[in-house]
């Protein structure tokens, strides 16, 4: 009997050899290893919902070829399952996702060489033990699912692994010291989970290692030297971690190394000077550590560099003048350092640059003037000292999607400001701006600006009307001087999620079209003189998680509904009349008539 399995298996492999999975001929289909498909129907069953559909195809006799989606048999073993791939199509919708455990009936998949499970979500418990058995294993993807406890040693066994990524789980304790025996290993991603203590010594052995991930995790110690002995790594990124001690000089030594992040962490001590022998970087993120002393003159050798952040350090002054140097160069953040540099430096505006951050530089006079303002898509020259030229200084950036020049002393008349049509986040609060509303928010604001904040300037006027169309979410107009009412027409702006118009002058009473913004998750028309009703409608508006009525002249009945009978009583304190939960009851529910 086994011997005519065998035979019947040799037959269709020879046949079946080129495509076994998608082949149309008329021969009977491939038999498929009963052993295996008890494995796979063993990993089913241990998924106790699946809406992306996968597994419903998992029915039948033959797992190589009955349409088992995600499962390929092998051309060397014929009738056994050696890929197993499994990927979330739509990682971005909550609705798709498989649930259960990762059942180890799959470490049965005797010649498995890929298993890519990933995305799926809600996929919960360990990665089994067991899993140490399938030997073949090259490749074991696990990413963004919600597997728990430690990663295994037992898959320090796994000789012929080249790739382990198990990001975005909630793995915990330490990486363990046998993952350093898997000397054919090219890429070990560990990213988004919350692993601690040190990198171990052992991993110094992983000499063909191409690309390591430790990113957003809580790992800590030092980076270690051997690191540098990796000639192969092409990407280091340990963004977001607990490492400290100062930077390895020998990582320098990396010369194929193209992304260096060691963002976000507590690293001390100067930049080494060496950092330009780095000839393959392109992306370099340093960014928020506590490095201190001068940036090296000799970044400006990086050839390939098109990222360069060095943000929030204790960097100081001199910047070199990198004017003949990082020909690549596309975008920039020196924001939040000990840096005082006056003056945007000329090598910066007369680059093509896509991103360019300053804040926190000590800035001071006119905004700078771009050569190649159309290239800016991101500006950031926020916690400045910028005084004037916002004019017609942000019309010219056409690209420009995103513009912070928040808490500066820009002095200037809102309503002379033409916004770029493309721009999606414009944040000026916290400057000397006066005028009007009227052009930066009204019937012809660009369909694209989702986040404006103009608060606390000196903006006068009123709230202007809004037409349909606008993709508005967020709206902050907080400690101006705006008078007048709130437009019923405000319902037009059917994404908003927050309006704040707190601290202000209007009047009139609260628009019953409120209750339309389905969106609205928070709510704020503290302090102005707002009269009349908290309207009924707004109990329409299920998202609310915050919303303050204080210090108005509105009388009546609070609605009596969740959220708005749960939000303290001070989100109604300081007003004419106003009564009923979270304040005290109405006396014998006397309607006050206003304005109708
Ligand atoms: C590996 O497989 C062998 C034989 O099938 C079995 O005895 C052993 O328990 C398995 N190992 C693990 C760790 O499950
Ligand atoms: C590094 O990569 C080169 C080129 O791909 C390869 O020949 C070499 O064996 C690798 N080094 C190690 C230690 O694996
Ligand atoms: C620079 O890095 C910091 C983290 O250190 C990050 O928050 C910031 O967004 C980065 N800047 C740019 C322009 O990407
Ligand atoms: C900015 O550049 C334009 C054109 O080159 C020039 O006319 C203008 O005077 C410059 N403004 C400032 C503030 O340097
Ligand atoms: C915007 O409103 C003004 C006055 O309310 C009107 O004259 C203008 O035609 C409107 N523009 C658009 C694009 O609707």
């Amino acid at each position: 009997m086994q011997f005519l399995m065998w035979a019947v298996e040799f037959l269709l492999f020879t046949s079946f050899f080129t495509n076994p999975v998608s082949s149309q001929s008329e021969t009977p289909p491939g038999v498929c290893s009963g052993s295996d498909r008890a494995a796979l129907l063993g990993f089913k069953a241990s998924i106790l919902k699946d809406t992306t559909g996968f597994l419903s195809t998992w029915t039948g006799a033959d797992c190589c070829n009955g349409g088992w989606e995600g499962v390929e048999c092998g051309g060397a073993a014929a009738g056994r399952v050696t890929r197993l791939i499994l990927q979330n199509p739509s990682l971005n919708s909550d609705g798709v996702y498989m649930k259960g455990f990762l059942s180890p009936s799959l470490s049965k998949l005797q010649f498995l060489e890929i298993m890519v499970i990933s995305g799926m979500k809600k996929i919960t418990g360990k990665i089994p033990e067991s899993f140490s058995n399938l030997t073949h294993l090259t490749n074991l993807v696990l990413d963004d699912n919600f597997l728990q406890g430690n990663i295994p040693s037992s898959l320090g066994h796994l000789r012929n692994l080249q790739t382990i990524s198990l990001s975005g789980n909630h793995l915990t304790g330490q990486i363990p010291t046998s993952l350093g025996n898997l000397k054919n290993l090219l890429q070990l991603n560990l990213a988004k989970n919350f692993l601690t203590g040190p990198i171990p010594f052992a991993l110094n052995s992983l000499r063909g290692l191409q690309t390591l991930d430790l990113g957003l995790n809580s790992l800590s110690g030092l980076i270690p030297g051997f690191l540098g002995q990796l000639q192969n790594l092409t990407s280091l990124v340990l963004t977001s971690n607990k490492f400290s001690g100062q930077i390895p000089i020998s990582l320098c030594n990396l010369f194929q190394l193209s992304e260096l992040s060691i963002d976000q962490n507590q690293l001390i001590g100067r930049i080494p000077t060496q950092i330009g022998n780095l000839k393959s970087v392109s992306v370099l993120r340093l960014g928020t550590n506590k490095l201190t002393g001068q940036i090296p003159e000799s970044i400006s050798h990086l050839q390939n560099l098109w990222n360069l952040n060095l943000s929030r350090n204790l960097l100081t002054n001199p910047l070199p003048d990198f004017s003949r140097g990082l020909p690549s160069l596309l975008s920039i953040d020196l924001s939040y350092n000990n840096l005082d540099l006056r003056t945007v430096p000329n090598w910066i505006r007369f680059r093509e640059l896509s991103d360019v951050h300053l804040a926190g530089c000590k800035l001071r006079g006119p905004l700078p003037n771009f050569t190649k303002p159309d290239s800016l898509s991101t500006l950031d020259l926020s916690d400045n000292y910028f005084t004037n030229g916002i004019s017609n200084f942000l019309e010219k950036m056409t690209s420009l999607q995103g513009a912070k020049i928040s808490n500066n002393l820009l002095n200037g008349d809102l309503s002379s400001i033409r916004l770029p049509n493309q721009i999606s986040t414009l944040d000026l609060h916290s400057n000397r701006l006066f005028g009007s509303l009227s052009r930066v928010l009204s019937n012809e604001t660009n369909k694209f600006l989702e986040v404006i904040d103009l608060s606390r300037n000196q903006i006068s006027g009123s709230i202007p009307e809004f037409s349909g169309g606008l993709n508005l979410k967020v709206v902050n107009l907080a400690s101006n001087k705006i008078s007048g009412h709130i437009p019923s027409s405000v319902s037009n702006m059917a994404k908003l999620e927050r309006f704040d118009i707190s601290r202000n002058r209007i009047t009139g009473t609260i628009p019953t079209s409120i209750g339309l913004l389905m969106k609205l998750q928070w709510l704020d028309l503290s302090i102005n003189g707002i009269s009349g009703k908290i309207p009924e409608s707004l109990l329409g508006i299920e998202g609310l998680r915050h919303a303050s009525f204080r210090a108005n002249r509105l009388c009546g009945e609070i609605p009596q509904g969740r959220p708005f009978n749960i939000f303290p009583a001070a989100a109604y304190a300081h007003n004419l009349c106003l009564c009923g939960k979270p304040l005290p009851p109405c006396k014998g529910k006397k309607e006050i008539k206003m304005g109708q």
